[in-house]
């Protein structure tokens, strides 16, 4: 089978650099890469680096190699483009349809899907002009990934930073094997969703806590997997020692009461929760301000718990938003009451979601792990078996029945 055609623009910011590791993951990968840099990208990163990388020839005008019709025929043959870093220029050009250079010609002719990961200063990124630019694009199916913030070129910081070339190459390769196999791609264009992930912790004095095992892998599966598919992404995490998805907005959490306040606000302007995360059910009915010391004659010290709110049935309960998908987990083991489906059953109508994902943790090996299995019950009495994969892919799963419910 030949290998999958990626052109990857550059477009001329200093952030050009990343974009040699964004080439080589796709190399690596076993892709056919053609990188289309603009005249000022080989300001910052010059030609032969990129005909190095990519083994091809290297051009940003439309005057070489003419014979061969590059200007049509490098969209026309492509299966995926990948912009990074895309200027403020870059989007403006794309919006508007124009057509001075290789990658602007490649961008009007191409009829795949397009992924761009926009970096720049945040004033530029903030500006009317370029947010309509990027609506404009994201109308049209385009996948425009929200910048991260940090550190910017300066000794200034804000948002406009090129998210990390690995997580660049993960959503953009995603976008192209969903199209590859049918799978929608730009089906959650123009949805604002949120996800959490991870799992909480209630700390008893300034070093100790109660905490759980969520790893947070599969909320950041489903963050990924929805900026693959268009959606717009608020991530609350909870604890997660994973690297920020290519964009999404992560918002940092630790406790259950956090977790419920950024849950709650973020659910106001969302189409669809996400709760993948792990909330403790219980957390110290006190919290001691100095280090709790050993008991002088060994008892066993005393621990008072109280119940954390219930997030899920909250939001489930009181839409913020009408018309929202809201989707809880629910880790079974099953017990002398009930089968894990018949729990799974009981707890989507006690908590009131319109789907409940359903796993059976009997043997604790979805932890950490980087596959999962499930059934993802709806309220309107669907059942939906999603047989051991990975992360990913129960991600996509779970967002095909949130899609068919928007
Ligand atoms: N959840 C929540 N708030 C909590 C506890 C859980 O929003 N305080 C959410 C989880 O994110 C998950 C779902 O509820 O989506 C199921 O969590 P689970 O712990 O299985 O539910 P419980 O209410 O604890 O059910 P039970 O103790 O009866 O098994």
């Amino acid at each position: 089978m030949p290998k999958p055609r990626v052109v990857l623009g550059v477009g001329g910011g200093i952030a050009a650099y990343k974009a040699c590791e964004v080439l080589r993951r796709f190399s690596e990968s076993g892709h056919d890469v053609t990188p289309v840099p603009t005249a000022s990208a080989l300001e910052f990163v010059g030609a032969p680096t990129w005909a190095a990388l990519s083994g091809k020839p290297v051009a940003s005008d439309v005057w070489s190699q003419v014979q061969e019709v590059p200007h049509v025929r490098i969209g026309q043959t492509a299966d995926l483009v990948v912009v990074a870093p895309a200027t403020a220029d870059l989007l403006a050009k794309a919006a508007h349809g124009l057509a001075d250079d290789l990658l602007t010609n490649t961008l009007l002719t191409a009829r795949c899907p397009v992924v761009m990961a926009p970096a720049m200063h945040t004033e530029m990124w903030e500006h009317p002009a370029t947010q309509a630019n990027v609506a404009t694009l994201r109308s049209r199916g385009i996948v425009v990934l929200e910048p991260a913030e940090g550190r910017l070129t300066g000794k200034d910081t804000g948002k406009g930073r090129l998210p990390e070339p690995v997580e660049i190459y993960e959503v953009a390769a995603d976008v192209l094997a969903r199209s590859r196999t049918g799978g929608a791609t730009a089906d959650l264009a123009g949805r604002r969703v949120l996800v959490s992930a991870g799992g909480t912790r209630e700390y008893l004095d300034p070093v100790r806590f109660l905490g759980n095992r969520s790893s947070g892998r599969q909320g950041y599966a489903l963050a990924r997997a929805a900026v693959a598919r268009g959606a717009q992404v608020t991530l609350v995490a909870a604890n997660v020692d994973l690297p920020d998805p290519a964009g999404v907005s992560v918002v940092r959490v630790e406790t259950t009461e956090q977790l419920r306040d950024a849950v709650v606000a973020g659910a106001k302007d969302a189409d669809a929760v996400v709760m993948a995360a792990a909330p403790a059910d219980f957390r110290p009915a006190s919290f001691s301000d100095a280090k709790i010391k050993k008991l002088a004659d060994g008892s066993a010290a005393p621990l008072e718990l109280v119940q954390n709110p219930d997030i899920l049935a909250a939001i489930s309960h009181e839409r913020a938003r009408p018309g929202s998908v809201v989707v809880g987990f629910a880790a079974e083991t099953g017990d002398a009451t009930g089968s894990v489906l018949e729990l799974g059953r009981a707890k989507l109508a006690r908590k009131g979601c319109d789907l409940l994902v359903v796993n059976d943790v009997s043997g604790g090996a979805v932890f950490g792990s980087a596959d999962n299995e499930a059934v993802i019950l709806g309220a309107d009495g669907a059942s939906v078996e999603v047989p051991r994969a990975a992360k990913g892919v129960l991600a996509h799963a779970i967002w095909d029945q949130v899609a068919t419910r928007l």
